[in-house]
């Protein structure tokens, strides 16, 4: 099966949970509404690109170790567009989640989002029990404290800011959990060096949205633009300019194909990678 394949038919299968029969609807559909349909699922697509270069030799473990960290993106998305944080209508082209549910049952399915990605991982335990608390390991560093995604958005609170801080928690670090998850599922230890990876590649994906908020319109987007700008919030484009921010950018993504670690498919794994970055540059600013 390819990536993509595997990625989507492990979402369906978990969100399926939340629709057992005698379970509440409206928070299933809300939960769907936040999976479905899929956004760029980079990190996912990270997570089965590094476990492959790895080896791969447990499927099963690295399918849920994909699905989880998107599980738990897709809920960061669904708190983060609440009024009491990014105040969004919209996301990925479509009502966000309390826009189309209330806001109960986005706190909720946020909520339910993030139990779900263990309840997948716990799932996949049988195949490989002795993998498994790498897995979540890696997988709780990426959102919870000290320097997970909720680390991150708490720095929105605190008067003053570090913007590479900020950016590495709150993005760059559940890129790190997908590349360690990654390597873990397929039996690799060594989680520095996957873990420096994931947090250039993330902290470069996060510049590129700072861009993307600044130059493009919602309808490419699919989500509010200039919001960083309306709330105040820390960003690259703020920080050093649009021209800045290109070149951090472009810092950045070399500083993620520089750092793949040695491995069996590291040549696949550098050209994936490099693909990657080369389409995190807007075509606007490509072009100018
Ligand atoms: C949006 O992530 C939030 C950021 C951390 C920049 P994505 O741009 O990956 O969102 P989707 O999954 O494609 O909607
Ligand atoms: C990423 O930052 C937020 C999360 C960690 C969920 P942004 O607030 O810039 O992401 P978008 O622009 O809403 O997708
Ligand atoms: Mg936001
Ligand atoms: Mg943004």
């Amino acid at each position: 099966m390819d990536p993509a394949t595997r990625i989507e038919s492990t979402l369906a299968d978990s969100v399926l949970l939340a629709e057992a029969t005698g379970a509440p609807p409206r928070l299933a559909a809300a939960m769907r509404h936040a999976v479905f349909p899929k956004g760029a699922r980079i990190r996912p697509r990270l997570t089965l690109a590094v476990a492959m270069a790895c080896g791969d030799d447990r499927p099963r473990l690295s399918s849920a170790a994909a699905a989880s960290i998107e599980l738990l993106h897709c809920a960061s998305l669904v708190h983060d567009d609440m009024p009491c944080f990014d105040d969004a209508d919209t996301r990925r082209g479509k009502p966000s989640v309390h826009r189309a549910f209330g806001e109960p049952l986005a706190v909720l399915a946020g909520d339910a989002l993030i139990i779900l990605a263990f309840q997948t991982l716990a799932r996949a335990a049988p195949c490989a029990p002795e993998r498994l608390g790498h897995v979540i390991g890696a997988v709780g560093d990426g959102v919870g404290v000290p320097f997970g995604i909720v680390a991150g958005q708490a720095w929105e609170c605190e008067p003053a800011v570090n913007l590479s801080d900020y950016q590495r928690q709150k993005t760059g670090a559940l890129f790190a959990a997908a590349a360690v998850a990654g390597a873990a599922a397929a039996g690799s230890t060594d989680a520095e060096a996957w873990r420096l990876l994931g947090d250039r590649l993330g902290e470069a994906y996060q510049v590129a949205d700072d861009l993307r908020d600044a130059v493009e319109d919602e309808a490419t987007i699919g989500k509010p633009v200039g919001r960083d700008k309306a709330l105040g919030r820390p960003s690259a484009v703020a920080e050093f300019g649009l021209k800045g921010a290109v070149a951090r950018l472009s810092m950045l993504a070399d500083g993620a194909v520089a750092s793949i670690p040695d491995c069996p498919g590291q040549t696949v794994l550098r050209g994936l990678i490099l693909a990657e970055t080369r389409r995190l540059l807007p075509a606007k600013l490509a072009a100018a």
